[in-house]
């Protein structure tokens, strides 16, 4: 039998379901070369694919459906990549199943989908938690503590945008009403996370517009004002449609910080300017894999009880946010 010590020290076993994009292109290699987890197996509807794709862990086991991978009594811990209209059915089967869920964001269509999924796991004692990779990187944990030290001053707007140009996908998961896709879903979702992370709360009300061209069956173009009452605004855009870009300001009563970079940092170097009276300064940090700082605290929260950095109930704040952004909009949610 394994002392306790033993089991805090042994790496967390994982599971992920799918050979999605994210999945192979970053958060499975995070897993595997995290200090503290062990990359057990994937499953995929196409298991050959899978098979090349995951061929930087040659002992990953290879399952051809995802019910064998939630079932797999060595895994404790699941990554659910699956297109977002399935993260709900995935995550309460996965949390039933008796493992921990670690799910792509947006977690769920709907606030109502992330208040059942967020029973489950207190019903089952399992953790959960939105895969938000940008609020791990030592560059949004610095933006955060500038303004929590008054930095800035009182925040009163925000201005973030993020976007790609998708060009001729049309079997993008991003583009099909079925599979719940749009830009607020698929980019949006990040600015709205940031104001959230940056104000401590959700906003009181919100005005929008979307753009759904005449032969798309999802929107592409999204534009928002989040009033967080007390004259403190939240201006916000995502689109498929426009050149790669995002960026994000945030401005408070004494100065602003300019975060050229905010969402997806990645391996390189990045840098963010504080500007206050008289003074700028630049921040610069060093490349970091922002997946496996994820990774490596989630399977920290299992191991050693601690809790988790992203809250469920920021999670259904950003889902009810979106919701009340399309509904401002006009735009029919969930699609039917
Ligand atoms: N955090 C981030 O940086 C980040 C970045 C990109 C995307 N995401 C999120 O991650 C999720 C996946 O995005 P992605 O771009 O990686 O997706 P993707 O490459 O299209 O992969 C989705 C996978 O889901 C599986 N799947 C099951 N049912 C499907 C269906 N009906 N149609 C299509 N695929 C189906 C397929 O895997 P098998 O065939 O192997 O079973 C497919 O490869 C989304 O929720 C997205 O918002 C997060």
């Amino acid at each position: 039998m394994q002392s306790n010590e033993t089991v805090l020290h042994a790496p967390v076993r994982w599971g992920v379901l799918s050979a999605a994009n994210i999945g192979v292109k970053r958060v499975a290699p995070a897993i595997h070369s995290s200090s503290n987890g062990r990359l057990v197996a994937v499953g995929s509807r196409n298991p050959i694919r899978a098979r090349e794709l995951f061929a930087f862990a040659p002992d990953v086991h290879i399952y051809e459906d995802y019910d064998s991978v939630i079932n797999d009594p060595e895994i404790e811990a699941i990554y659910i990549p699956l297109p977002n209209s399935l993260h709900a059915e995935w995550t309460i089967k996965t949390l039933k199943a008796g493992k921990h869920v670690l799910c792509e964001k947006p977690l769920a269509v709907t606030a109502e989908q992330g208040l059942i999924m967020a029973q489950a796991a207190r019903d089952t004692g399992m953790l959960l938690m939105e895969a938000f990779m940008y609020r791990f990187h030592p560059q949004t944990v610095w933006v955060l503590e500038q303004v929590a030290a008054g930095r800035i001053g009182e925040v009163k707007l925000i201005r973030a945008s993020f976007s790609f140009n998708i060009g001729s996908r049309p079997h993008d998961i991003r583009l099909q009403a079925a599979l719940a896709g749009g830009s607020l879903m698929d980019v949006g979702c990040y600015p709205i996370n940031l104001c959230r992370a940056v104000y401590g709360y959700a906003p009181v009300a919100v005005g929008a517009r979307v753009y759904t061209p005449a032969e798309g069956e999802v929107e592409r173009y999204a534009s928002t004002v989040l009033d967080f009452d007390e004259g403190c605004f939240g201006l916000i855009d995502s689109s498929f449609e426009l050149p790669t870009r995002q960026v994000a300001e945030i401005i408070g009563e004494n100065g602003m910080i300019t975060i050229p970079l905010p969402f997806t940092p990645g391996h390189i170097e990045t840098m963010v300017i504080l500007a206050l009276e008289g003074q700028t300064i630049q921040q610069r940090f060093a490349p970091v894999d922002q997946y496996r700082l994820e990774v490596e605290h989630f399977a920290n929260c299992i191991r050693f009880g601690h809790q988790l950095y992203l809250s469920l109930e920021e999670t259904i704040e950003n889902l009810v946010t979106i919701e009340a952004i399309y509904q401002s909009a006009s735009y029919p949610w969930p699609i039917k």
